[in-house]
C-alpha cells in the first residue's frame, strides 16, 4: 500500500469532521493508571469454547490473550483500581479532585453512575461525578470534557476513567465477537499544565446513521422495555473495520491540521485497540511507521473505553513518551462515534 503524505481524499457522502483547537489555559496529563483482572483467557482457552483457532485469532486480530473479570467483579472496582494508580502517579490526594468522569459501555446498572461509586471508594465526597457513553470513543470524549472544565477554570484536577467488563456481554458461542473483547480499566488525572505544554487539538464526532453497526441488547425495542437480562454485543465486523480505518486516517490529518503540525511531527499514535490489522492499515496509509504506534492488543484484546488509557499508561511507564513529544490518541466505536486528541507531553 502506498504511504499517504497529503490529506486523504474524502468521499462526497462522507460526514465532515469537526475539529477544535484547545483554548484557555493549557491542560496536561499529570498521572496515569491502569488495571486488568488477573484471570486470563488465551486463544487456546477459546478453542475449547468455540469453533476457532489460535492461528485465526492472531492472524485476523493480533490478539493472543485477554483479561477476564471474575464473576461478581463490578466495573466500578476495576475503575477504582486504575483511578487509585493514576492519583498516586500524579502525587495527588482524592480530596484534590474537583470532577470525576467515567467513560464506560458496561455500567454496573443504569444508576448510580460508576463515577459516583469511584468517588465513594476513593473518598472524594463533593467532587462532581458523571458517566459518559460514547462506546469505544468514550475515553477521549472524557478527556475533552475534562480539558474544557480545567481550561475554563471550572476545575483544577479532573479524573477521567475508562472501565469495562465487556466479557459479560459476549456470547461465548459467537466466535466473531467473543474472541475480540476483554476487560480492564485505565485512568488519567488532568490538571493545568505547568510548562505550557498540553492538549493542542481535538476531533470529536458521531454518525448515528450507523447505529446498527455495533449494538448491545435489543436496540429495536429498548433493553429495559424488553426486560432482557444480559445484553449481548452484536457487530457488523467487516463494515466496522472499513469505517475504523477510514476515520482513523481522517482524524489524524484533521487533528494535525487543526494544531498546525505535519503528520511527521506526531511522535506517538495511540489508537483504540480493536484489531491489529485496522491499526496497521491506518498507520500505513497515514504514513506513520510502526515504531510510532502503540499497540498492545495482543495482551488485552478490545477493552473499549479502557484500551487507549491502558496503552498510553504502558507506553509512558516504559519511558517511550518524553516531554515535548506529540501524542495523538484516537478512538472510534459504536454509535458510530469517533474522538481524537492531540497533545504535547509535559
Ligand atoms: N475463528 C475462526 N473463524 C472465524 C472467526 C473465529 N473467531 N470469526 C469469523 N470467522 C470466519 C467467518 O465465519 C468467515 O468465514 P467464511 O469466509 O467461511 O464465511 C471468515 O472467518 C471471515 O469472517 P469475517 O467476519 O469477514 O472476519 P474478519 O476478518 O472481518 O474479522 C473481526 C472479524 C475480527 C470482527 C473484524 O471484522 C473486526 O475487527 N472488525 C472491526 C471490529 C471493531 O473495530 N469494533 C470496534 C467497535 S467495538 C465497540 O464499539 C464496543
Amino acid at each position: 500500500m502506498a504511504t499517504l503524505r497529503t490529506a486523504p481524499r474524502v468521499r462526497s457522502d462522507a460526514v465532515p469532521l469537526r475539529t477544535f483547537r484547545s483554548s484557555g489555559r493549557p491542560v496536561a496529563i499529570a498521572g496515569l493508571g491502569a488495571y486488568a483482572p488477573e484471570r486470563v483467557y488465551t486463544n487456546f482457552d477459546l478453542e475449547k469454547l468455540m469453533d476457532t483457532s489460535d492461528q485465526w485469532i492472531r492472524e485476523r486480530t493480533g490478539i493472543v490473550r485477554r483479561h477476564v473479570a471474575e464473576p461478581g467483579t463490578a466495573t466500578f472496582e476495576l475503575a477504582t483500581q486504575a483511578a487509585r494508580r493514576a492519583l498516586a502517579n500524579a502525587s495527588l490526594k482524592a480530596s484534590d479532585l474537583d470532577l470525576i468522569i467515567v467513560a464506560t459501555s458496561t455500567p454496573d446498572g443504569p444508576f448510580p453512575s460508576i463515577a459516583c461509586r469511584v468517588q465513594n471508594e476513593l473518598g472524594a465526597p463533593g467532587a462532581g461525578a458523571f458517566d459518559l457513553l460514547a462506546a469505544c470513543s468514550g475515553f477521549v470524549y472524557g478527556l475533552s470534557c475534562a480539558e474544557t472544565y480545567i481550561a475554563g477554570q471550572r476545575a483544577e484536577n479532573v479524573l477521567v476513567v475508562g472501565a469495562e467488563v465487556l466479557t459479560r456481554m459476549v456470547d461465548w458461542n459467537h466466535r466473531t465477537t467473543a474472541v475480540v473483547f476483554g476487560d480492564g480499566a485505565g485512568a488519567a488525572v488532568l490538571r493545568p499544565a505547568r510548562s505550557g505544554a498540553g492538549f493542542l487539538s481535538w476531533c470529536l464526532g458521531a454518525d448515528g446513521r450507523g447505529y446498527e453497526q455495533v449494538t448491545a441488547g435489543n436496540v429495536a425495542h429498548g433493553a429495559y422495555a424488553s426486560l432482557e437480562s444480559a445484553p449481548i454485543i452484536d457487530m457488523k465486523g467487516p463494515d466496522v473495520f472499513r469505517f475504523a480505518v477510514d476515520i482513523l486516517i481522517r482524524q489524524a490529518y484533521a487533528c494535525a491540521a487543526e494544531a498546525g503540525i505535519a503528520i511527521d511531527e506526531i511522535d506517538h499514535w495511540i489508537p483504540h485497540q480493536a484489531n491489529r490489522r485496522i491499526i496497521e492499515a491506518a498507520a500505513d496509509r497515514i504514513g506513520l511507521p510502526m515504531d510510532k504506534v502503540v499497540c498492545n492488543i495482543d495482551e488485552y484484546g478490545n477493552t473499549s473505553t479502557a484500551s487507549i488509557p491502558i496503552a498510553l499508561e504502558e507506553a509512558a511507564w516504559a519511558g517511550r513518551i518524553k516531554p515535548g513529544d506529540k501524542v495523538l490518541m484516537a478512538g472510534f466505536g459504536s454509535g458510530l462515534t469517533w474522538s481524537a486528541g492531540l497533545m504535547e507531553w509535559e
